[in-house]
């Protein structure tokens, strides 16, 4: 079945960042591995170029609107490919296709009575570039840019999104997979259980330029969500291009939960007044933070894509976000991570067992595929581990579970080493004939794995899939498409394996650390790994100024603009405030009166605005359907304030 999916088109007023290529790296993903499902497949990413964050963003930088849109889309265009990233558009709001596109619609709703002129009073957030409800203030200020709204009286142009509320929540009641995960497509009935407003969708001239005319009323340009959200249909060819309704059909939206509102109700309504079949899916994942904290300029702690693959290869990359992300929920990224998953799943999993594989059957076959005798049990249980493997695989890649879809190849990779350990070919190939056919056998199979592998890794690693390729010498041609290539037995004896540098060679600290070209160790070097030694350990000293005590929960709330973060009133033995992320793990009614370990003396420190006043302990273990948490105690009621050592 085709597939048409899309990222959202980013803001060019920040440069391409850990998020945005998240996103990006899923669809193309998705894109490679549709592929693999013999599916023609149209992928689109772009750019959002209008509105008034882009202009203060130029201005700021003294370029014309138009001269600093062209700089930044270039950026995010060029970070696409060093990403192995491939879309069929990188469309541009900009671009002359679209903007005739926006001016067409919005006189088709206009004509159909969709779209009325009406005075407003509101209070309008600029970062938002939206107008906010009473109910969505914090503290009187928008909940994600933390300063209160300005209310702003204008004549502008409404979109009459009321009109279609009824027809929406009755598709997304009768189409489960219409919004996914299910915890967003509550989140959206929820809001719809609330009448909803109808949309601004003008700006006039006087406030703002930079933006799309509209075609009925030249003071006034397009609000930059309702042009926004054309693309999806612009990119394909809208109104008549030869696939438009070919693509239009299978359309699936991917986004992040912060722009859920525009695209699953915004968006929708907007479709139905055009008359057109709603999008068939919109896939929400979770926020990349890092060090548990939101990523953000002020806080300095933007993670750069291009600079990660520079350091850790770009296929370390992709394997690494997509593994370590549960889609629909929040990730948090440190280099530690990245490194640990690189030397644990990578180089010792996936490397070692190709290189042994390799390098067994260079000394003990020449190089070349063997043909294998008669299967036996060992053989048949790791034929059929693979082929649980693959079904998994494609269920759960087509449902948008990566890091499950990876869980289930890397337990193949796991059986896969197991089965060498148990063969022990070394010991077959001492043995007499009998041992060399058996050899012969236990080599095909393994090699018969890799194949495997390689065919279900060419949509999250293209580029370490092909080394592998061209390891065991197969064509483009012969890892086409999981029907034909993803059965046990394709690959054919007498190929004569190409022999390759290491996959993936191990990443140490002091490789990471010395400089390119300083190979040998001086002795202020060997002084450093010294150092860096006993920096393995604290002191007695140290670990005695880590106030620990025992503390007691008084209460727990949610913080709003946070799905991971409850504030906890604790008494330890006074009463403070601590910032914990455990709101995903625990239920704020179950915690009142639990006792708990905190860190007493940390420095305080703000957290989505609240001071927290020290660390709750807590263990956590990492799992495919994310982590388990759980705080830590002792074991039986003691007085709260107690010291922990
Ligand atoms: N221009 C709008 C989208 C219009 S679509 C018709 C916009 N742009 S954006 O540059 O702010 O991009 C938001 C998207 O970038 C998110 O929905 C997500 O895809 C990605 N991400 C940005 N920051 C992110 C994280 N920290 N983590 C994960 N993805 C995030 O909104």
């Amino acid at each position: 079945m085709t597939t048409y999916i899309t990222t959202p088109i980013y803001y060019v007023n920040a440069q391409p960042h850990l998020g945005h290529a998240y996103t990006t790296i899923v669809a193309d993903t998705y894109s490679r591995f549709r592929r693999l499902c013999d599916a023609p497949v149209r992928f689109q990413t772009g750019t959002d170029e209008h509105g008034e964050k882009i202009v203060e963003a130029a201005e700021k930088e003294g370029a014309t609107p138009k001269e600093y849109v062209d700089r930044i889309s270039a950026m995010f265009r060029e970070t696409w490919p060093v990403l192995d990233v491939k879309p069929d558009r990188c469309i541009r709001t900009t671009d002359p296709d679209h903007i005739a596109n926006v001016q067409r619609i919005l006189s088709e709703v206009h004509e159909r009575g969709d779209i009325y002129f009406s005075k407003y009073t509101g209070l309008y957030c600029r970062g938002c570039e939206r107008y906010l409800t009473e109910k969505e203030l914090v503290n009187g200020c928008c909940p994600d840019h933390k300063v209160p709204p300005v209310e702003i009286a204008e004549e502008n142009y409404f979109f009459r999104m009321s009109k279609y509320q009824q027809q929406l929540i009755d598709h997304i009641n009768t189409h489960p997979d219409f919004i996914t995960p299910e915890r967003y497509r509550n989140e959206v009935l929820s809001f719809l259980s609330e009448p909803l407003e109808d949309l601004c969708i003008s700006r006039p001239k006087s406030r703002l330029t930079w933006g799309i005319e509209l075609p009925f009323d030249k003071k006034f340009v397009t609000y930059v969500w309702f042009d926004a959200l054309i693309n999806y249909l612009t990119g394909i060819g809208y109104p008549d291009g030869e696939h438009f309704e070919e693509y239009w059909a299978v359309a699936e939206h991917l986004i992040a939960k912060d722009i859920l509102k525009p695209h699953a109700i915004y968006w929708p309504t907007m479709i139905l007044s055009m008359g057109l079949p709603l999008y068939k899916k919109l896939h929400v994942h979770g926020f990349w933070n890092v060090d548990d904290t939101k990523m953000s300029k002020s806080l300095g702690n933007v993670v750069r894509p291009r600079e990660l693959a520079a350091e850790y290869g770009v296929d370390t990359l992709r394997y690494f976000i997509l593994r370590d992300m549960s889609f629909g929920l929040d990730s948090s990224f440190n280099a530690g991570l990245i490194t640990t998953r690189y030397n644990s799943d990578l180089a010792n999993d996936l490397g070692n067992l190709f290189s042994r594989a390799l390098a067994m059957v260079k000394k003990y076959r020449n190089g070349v595929v063997p043909q294998p005798g008669e299967p036996g049990e060992l053989e048949a249980g790791l034929a059929d581990a693979a082929s649980t493997m693959l079904e998994k695989y494609r269920r759960e890649m087509n449902g948008f579970r990566f890091h499950r879809a990876l869980a289930d190849v890397w337990a193949f990779v796991a059986l896969a080493n197991k089965y060498i350990v148990a063969c022990e070919p070394w010991a077959l190939a001492k043995d007499d004939e009998a041992g060399a056919t058996r050899l012969d056998t236990v080599l095909y199979t393994i090699l018969e794995s890799l194949r495997l592998l390689t065919l279900v890794l060419r949509p999250v690693m293209p580029g370490a899939a092909a080394k592998m390729a061209a390891a065991l010498n197969l064509q483009e041609g012969e890892l086409a498409s999981l029907d034909s290539a993803g059965n046990w037995g394709g690959l054919i004896a007498g190929t004569v394996l190409v022999e390759l540098p290491n996959l993936f060679p191990r990443l140490t600290t002091e490789k990471k650390e010395q400089p390119a070209g300083k190979e040998h160790k001086g002795k202020k070097e060997k002084k450093q790994q010294a150092d860096k030694a006993d920096d393995a350990f604290v002191t007695f000293e140290d670990f005695k100024k880590i106030d620990l005590r025992v503390a007691e929960i008084i209460s727990a709330e949610p913080i709003k603009g946070s799905d991971r973060l409850l504030r906890l009133q604790v008494r330890a033995p006074e009463e403070r405030t601590i910032v914990a992320g455990i709101a995903e793990h625990y239920r704020v009614e179950d915690l009142p009166g639990k006792e708990v370990i905190i860190v007493a003396n940390l420095k305080p420190a703000k957290v989505m605005g609240v001071m927290s006043e020290g660390m709750v302990l807590a263990a956590k273990e990492k799992g495919d359907d994310g982590d388990r948490l759980l705080l830590s105690s002792v074991d039986g009621k003691i007085t709260p304030g107690s010291g922990v050592a």
